[in-house]
């Protein structure tokens, strides 16, 4: 609501908690039932302790997936064969009584197997989406200046969120990708490739509107951003540039058009599967022009950003994993990303190796800290 104040919003519980999250034979941590507080949670431990692996697991009861690895089999504990994740979560919305869940992930037999309090979920998208939360984690920290594969999945966290079948969607297109390469490779007919390329248009349109539209959604929240973290007056511009088309008609023409090309290359020349969101500063390519602390700027608002589009599509406040992020950081940058975190009215995990930086800087938020030893986790 527009006229409640700021401490009276932040006096509140926020709109969704992690109450519990129960861990089994997940990499390092020992078994144990964690216990977070409802606002900022500060994880630290040397490393090599399990602090990621905290994170990790809260990832994987919110989505079923991890952000450190696409194989869900790398978590499970060495020597053990199923690990099993647990969480409880309470949403608030205006109005309404509370609402708790569990949702819990099992890996066994090579396949994770999710329950939305006990019951398996129509698709592993739609329990995707029931608890928002945004990641933010050292390989970002390139956001700006690394490879488009980031910023395209930037854009697919947020379309998820719109409309859970976009997950589908991004499946059928890499499966059809893959297929066709296979197939021009082996020189199959016409008739075989057209299948194919007809798959690809469908599902390589639909990415393309959904992108545009999460472009949308997080474009004035960055901009908002960027202006309040750089220095006045620097105009960002964020333009989403599509290797695609939105109408499958021209995707098919374009891909039957390139069948000789796409043979000798490794994949396909077009589609958005090469997609960018392009960064410009001043009229240039940020890439090209912007200073270290101009790309740190650009990666706190795309990551802020996200976090606005999550809570205006879900009508929650997205719970936020940041792990390890200010290890990186100089202390200018570190005040800045501090100064980040003191906006966030959600619930809020950090992890870190100097507790004593981050908790001194958000002590008004009166953080519950957790050490980890060993993948043991102690309140501290
Ligand atoms: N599948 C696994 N089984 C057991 N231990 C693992 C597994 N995968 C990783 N580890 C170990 O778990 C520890 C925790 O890693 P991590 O969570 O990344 O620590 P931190 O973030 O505190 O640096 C590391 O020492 C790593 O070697
Ligand atoms: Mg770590």
């Amino acid at each position: 609501m527009a006229t409640q104040t700021r401490s009276h919003v932040t006096d509140q519980k926020p709109s969704l908690t992690l109450d519990t999250l129960r861990v089994e034979g997940v990499r390092n941590l020992e078994s144990a039932t964690f216990r977070p507080g409802p606002r900022l949670n500060v994880v630290f431990g040397l490393n090599g302790h399990g602090k990621t692996t905290v994170l990790e697991a809260i990832y994987v009861a919110a989505t079923t997936r991890s952000f450190r690895t696409s194989r869900l089999r790398d978590l499970v504990a060495h020597g053990a064969s199923t690990f099993s994740i647990q969480a409880s979560f309470t949403e608030r919305r205006a109005d309404l009584p509370p609402l708790t869940r569990t949702q819990s992930a099992v890996f066994s037999e090579g396949k994770l197997h999710a329950r939305l309090d006990g019951q398996k979920p129509p698709t592993l998208a739609d329990f995707a989406v029931r608890s928002p939360v945004v990641v933010f984690h050292p390989e970002e920290l390139a956001l700006s200046t690394g490879p488009a594969a980031l910023r395209r999945r930037l854009l697919d966290r947020v379309a998820l969120y719109r409309a859970p079948t976009f997950a589908a969607s991004l499946n059928r297109y890499a499966k059809a990708l893959k297929s066709r390469q296979e197939l021009l490779r082996r020189g199959a007919s016409t008739h075989e490739l057209e299948a194919y390329e007809q798959l690809l248009a469908t599902a390589g349109a639909e990415i393309v509107r959904a992108r545009r539209r999460a472009h949308l959604a997080i474009e004035p929240a960055v901009l908002e951003a960027f202006a309040r973290i750089a220095a006045p007056g620097l105009e960002l511009k964020l333009d989403y540039r599509t290797s695609g088309e939105d109408d499958e008609q021209v995707c098919a023409r374009e891909l039957a058009a390139r069948r000789d090309r796409d043979r000798r290359a490794i994949t396909a020349g077009f589609g958005p599967h090469r997609d960018d969101l392009e960064l410009r500063l001043g009229g240039k390519l940020a890439r090209e022009v912007a200073s270290q602390g101009q790309h740190r700027a650009i990666t706190l608002s795309l990551k802020a950003a996200e976090s606005v589009a999550v809570r205006e599509i879900t009508g929650l406040e997205p719970i936020q994993l940041l792990d390890d992020v200010s290890s990186e950081l100089d202390g200018e940058r570190t005040a800045a990303l501090l100064g980040f975190l003191s906006e966030m009215r959600g619930q809020v995990f950090v992890t870190t190796t100097r507790p004593e930086l981050v908790t001194v800087a958000l002590r008004s938020q009166n953080p519950n800290e957790f050490q980890i030893v060993s993948g043991q986790i102690k309140s501290a």
